[in-house]
């Protein structure tokens, strides 16, 4: 099994990614394949509400989405990671799930029945409307949650410093997390995987009424 921490911080080795990077090496040491994905240097655009994604089934912006999205495809575990940019994750991060949401509706929603979580980091506060945020993105996408001892929530970088590591707290937070993910991972798969996203998609995309 994968989990794929996607990371919604444009700063290199940033405070977000060092508590992802807590998750996954956590799962790396129960046999899980990891990956970390930055967003750092990738162009993806807002949801341009289009719609051509319902009948194309699958986004038709050219940007870098295609390539982050097939990765959430394909993982079983999603860590979606953000710093709290004036109490929301970040606009990279944003328009990266609000085109997953949308344009994994039309693909048959790829991502229902993984695991994940989000991870978010502030210098003082915000978390909570960040971490609620991305909560909602995790729930609407049919995606299970597990929790921990405290929110996934990681505090660092005030005046921009890189000193995640002085957070014990959030440490222990993201390696309990860890913990509990890869228990309902392995639980998930020993009951056959992901659920089948059937006729839920026609209910999603049902016709206006003329
Ligand atoms: C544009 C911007 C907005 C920010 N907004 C908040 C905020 O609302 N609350 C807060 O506590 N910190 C805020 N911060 C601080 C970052 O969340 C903090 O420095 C974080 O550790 C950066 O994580 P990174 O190293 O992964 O990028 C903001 C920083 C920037 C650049």
């Amino acid at each position: 099994m994968k989990t794929i921490a996607i990371c919604g911080s444009q700063r290199e080795n940033g405070n977000t990614e060092f508590f992802m990077r807590v998750v996954l090496d956590e799962l790396a040491n129960k046999g899980m394949e990891t990956e970390f994905v930055s967003l750092r240097g990738k162009t993806i655009l807002p949801c341009r509400g289009c719609y051509q994604c319902l009948s194309a089934g699958h986004c038709t912006i050219e940007d870098d989405f295609a390539e982050v999205f097939d990765k959430m495809r394909t993982a079983d575990g999603i860590l979606i990671g953000s710093p709290v940019y004036v109490a929301r994750p970040t606009a990279l991060m944003s328009a990266l799930l609000e085109r997953a949401t949308f344009s994994g509706r039309a693909a048959g929603q790829p991502l229902a029945g993984k695991v994940g979580g989000p991870v978010t980091v502030a210098r003082r506060t915000g978390q909570a409307f960040a971490s609620a945020e991305l909560l909602l993105w995790f729930f609407i996408n049919d995606i299970v949650v597990p929790g921990s001892m405290y929110w996934n929530v990681g505090v660092a970088g005030a005046r921009g410093a890189f000193d995640a590591e002085t957070d014990a707290e959030g440490i222990e937070i993201m390696k309990r997390y860890a913990v509990n993910m890869e228990r309902v991972m392995t639980a998930l798969e020993k009951h056959g995987g992901q659920a089948e996203s059937a006729d839920r998609d026609k209910l999603f995309f049902q016709p206006a009424k003329a």
